[in-house]
């Protein structure tokens, strides 16, 4: 065991890079469906409460210099608050989003709409895929979850799109049923030859892809069952300041074991739709 001093001195040097973000206020949050096994609608949700812990969120990000978009929410989707499903964009394509559950099916058009006006390359899906919440782009590769949301098919797609190698993982425990519930990119920045750092929660994905992981990501923060419970992998980082859930006390540990900053905001409100910060974030990766 090395002493704590020795881990400190050990930690690499990180660096905040400046991000580029879409949220969507939670001007109509409620939970009066359920599609994940966290939303409830017997139990009662406090809007108020939603938009106030959202806007902690949305001011640290402004705090640490991050530029952040926002999406006019519509009357009757109560999901929109999680614009991470909103789409998925890389170099100023936008590949829009089609919804698994017809609930947020409307959705789609409307982030549609949003990447045309903003001068997004706004490429229409055939397949099902809920964006960012089941891509997340680890240095050159797009992590593709499946299981409950994307189907399998949205991974050839992605592929197509943007034209990347596509790494397909299998999630198996409904919990977990999107991709940025159980993995998070801790680096998103990465230099030629580097690896991306990311951090998961093994038990969420089948043995293939838990094997993918192992193999892709030797040096991966390996999160406990406990801290992914609370949605502690459900962060966003800009390569130093990590925001995670207040409740993720071994996850917080580990990210300044490694060099990074975690900061903590507390989305329990929004975790009652079952979403949390990642989820409230679509990354916007412009042309450069
Ligand atoms: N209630 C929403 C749904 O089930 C939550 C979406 C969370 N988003 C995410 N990127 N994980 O679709």
């Amino acid at each position: 065991m090395s002493t704590p001093e020795a881990a400190v001195t050990a930690a690499p040097v990180r660096t905040a890079h400046h991000r580029h973000y879409l949220m969507c206020k939670p001007s109509h949050f409620t939970v009066n469906y359920s599609i994940n096994p966290w939303m409830e609608p017997a139990n009662p949700t406090d809007t108020a409460n939603a938009v106030a812990q959202w806007q902690k969120l949305y001011d640290l990000y402004v705090e640490l210099g991050h530029e952040v978009e926002l999406i006019e929410p519509l009357a009757g989707y109560p999901d929109m608050v999680y614009t991470a499903n909103g789409g998925f964009v890389i170099d100023g394509r936008a590949y829009v989003p089609s919804f698994y559950y017809e609930q947020r099916q409307g959705e789609a058009p409307a982030f549609a709409e949003w990447f045309r006006t903003h001068g997004y390359d706004t490429v229409l899906p055939e397949e099902i895929n809920e964006g960012e919440g089941d891509f997340l782009l680890a240095g050159d590769v797009i992590l593709a979850g499946t299981g409950f949301r994307s189907a399998g098919d949205s991974h050839r797609e992605v592929s197509e799109v943007f034209g990347r190698e596509v790494v397909t993982l299998t999630l198996v425990d409904p919990r977990f049923y999107h991709l940025d519930t159980a993995l998070t990119v801790l680096d998103p920045v990465v230099e030629e030859g580097q690896t991306a750092g990311i951090a998961y929660l093994p038990h969420a994905f089948d043995e293939a892809s838990q094997k993918v992981l192992a193999e892709r990501f030797p040096d991966a923060i390996l999160v406990s069952d406990e801290d992914g419970a609370v949605f502690g992998l459900n962060s966003a980082s800009d390569g130093y300041n990590v925001i995670i859930s207040p409740r993720a006390k071994g996850f917080e540990a580990q990210l300044r074991e490694r060099g990074y900053n975690p900061l903590l905001i507390d989305l329990s409100e929004l975790l009652l739709g079952g979403g949390g910060i990642k989820c409230c974030t679509l990354e916007l990766r412009d042309a450069k």
